[in-house]
Formats: structure tokens, C-alpha cells, sequence
């Protein structure tokens, strides 16, 4: 008996956006590595923790498909993007990858509607509000740099930056308390 409860096409791009996590994760993994080697330590501990909390993204999806009774497929993912010249380019690329997302979220909110998927669509829901904060999130990096003095911010106020965004809060404090279902 087939127990599938999703559509071939809802649980490709229900799959397809697990991978997509996964490529998130991997582009603030890379930016997290650039700060820690500009000696932005504080930043680059943020940009980890939000590399982890795009994994969790990523099991979250992987979780639904299979509870759907559906097969997740694991893709090759792309090379993250060169790396940021500057800490606005950086911020201002956090802010833009999660607009990106934002518009992938949205497509399959479109597509679970249009097939009437209505337990996808519920599903969906909490990553509609996750983008929310998500994007609220990367426009207070934009808006604290800016404060600073933007690409022209002097060493004492980068420093403070740095310091603050240590203690910036963020879903995951601890990686190892994570799971799927609380990412
Ligand atoms: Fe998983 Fe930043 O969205």
C-alpha cells in the first residue's frame, strides 16, 4: 500500500529546500570563518551559531518528508560565494540569502496551497515566521555596523561591535541542545 502522503512534486521541493538549508549553512559557516580570520571573533561565533540554526532548518525539512511517509534526496551543494571584501559586504550578503530564502519559503507556501497540501502548508508556517526574524535579525547587523561608522567604523567601535554580537542572541546557544523539532 503506498503510504505517501505528499505529492512527487511537493516532496522535491520540500527536499530541494533541505538542501537549500544545508548551502545556507555553508555560506555563514564560510563567512564565520572569514570574521574569525579578520579577528572578528565575536561576529564569527554569531555567524557559526547561525550556520547551526540553518542545519537544524535543514533536519526540520529532512524530519517532515520522511514522517510524511516521503524520501528525502541529499544533493550535491554549491561552493559558498567568494568571501566578503568588507564587514557591509558581509552583512549586507547575510541580509540578502535570507530574502533568498524568504522567496523559496514563499514558492512551496504557493505550491502546498495550490495542491491543497494543507498539512505542508501548516507545516510551512513556521518557517514564514522564522523568516521573519531571520530577516530582522540580519537588518539590526546592518543597522549596528552602520551605527559603528560603516566601512569607515574606527577600531574601538568594530571592537565593540565585536563584543556585542558575542553575546547576540540566537536560537541555537549551544548546538548540542538542538534538535529538529526545537532547531
Ligand atoms: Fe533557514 Fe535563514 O533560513
Amino acid at each position: 500500500m503506498n503510504t505517501k502522503r505528499l505529492s512527487a512534486k511537493v516532496e522535491k521541493a520540500l527536499s530541494d529546500q533541505m538542501n537549500k538549508e544545508i548551502h545556507a549553512s555553508h555560506i555563514f559557516l564560510s563567512y564565520g570563518i572569514w570574521a574569525d580570520d579578520k579577528g572578528y571573533q565575536g561576529i564569527a561565533n554569531f555567524l557559526y551559531r547561525h550556520s547551526q540554526e540553518e542545519r537544524n532548518h535543514s533536519i526540520k525539512f529532512m524530519e517532515y518528508i520522511l514522517n510524511r511517509g516521503g524520501k528525502p534526496k541529499v544533493a550535491a551543494i554549491p561552493a559558498p560565494p567568494a568571501d566578503p571584501k568588507t564587514l557591509t559586504e558581509c552583512f549586507d550578503g547575510v541580509f540578502k540569502h535570507e530574502v533568498d530564502n524568504t522567496t523559496a519559503i514563499y514558492k512551496i507556501v504557493d505550491l502546498a496551497m495550490e495542491e491543497k497540501d494543507w498539512a505542508t502548508w501548516n507545516f510551512m508556517q513556521w518557517f514564514v515566521q522564522e523568516q521573519i526574524e531571520e530577516e530582522t535579525l540580519a537588518q539590526n547587523l546592518i543597522d549596528k555596523l552602520k551605527i559603528a561608522g560603516g566601512d569607515r567604523a574606527t577600531d574601538e567601535s568594530l571592537f565593540t561591535l565585536d563584543r556585542a554580537m558575542q553575546s547576540e542572541p540566537n536560537d541555537v546557544p549551544l548546538a548540542q541542545e538542538a534538535t529538529g523539532s526545537n532547531p
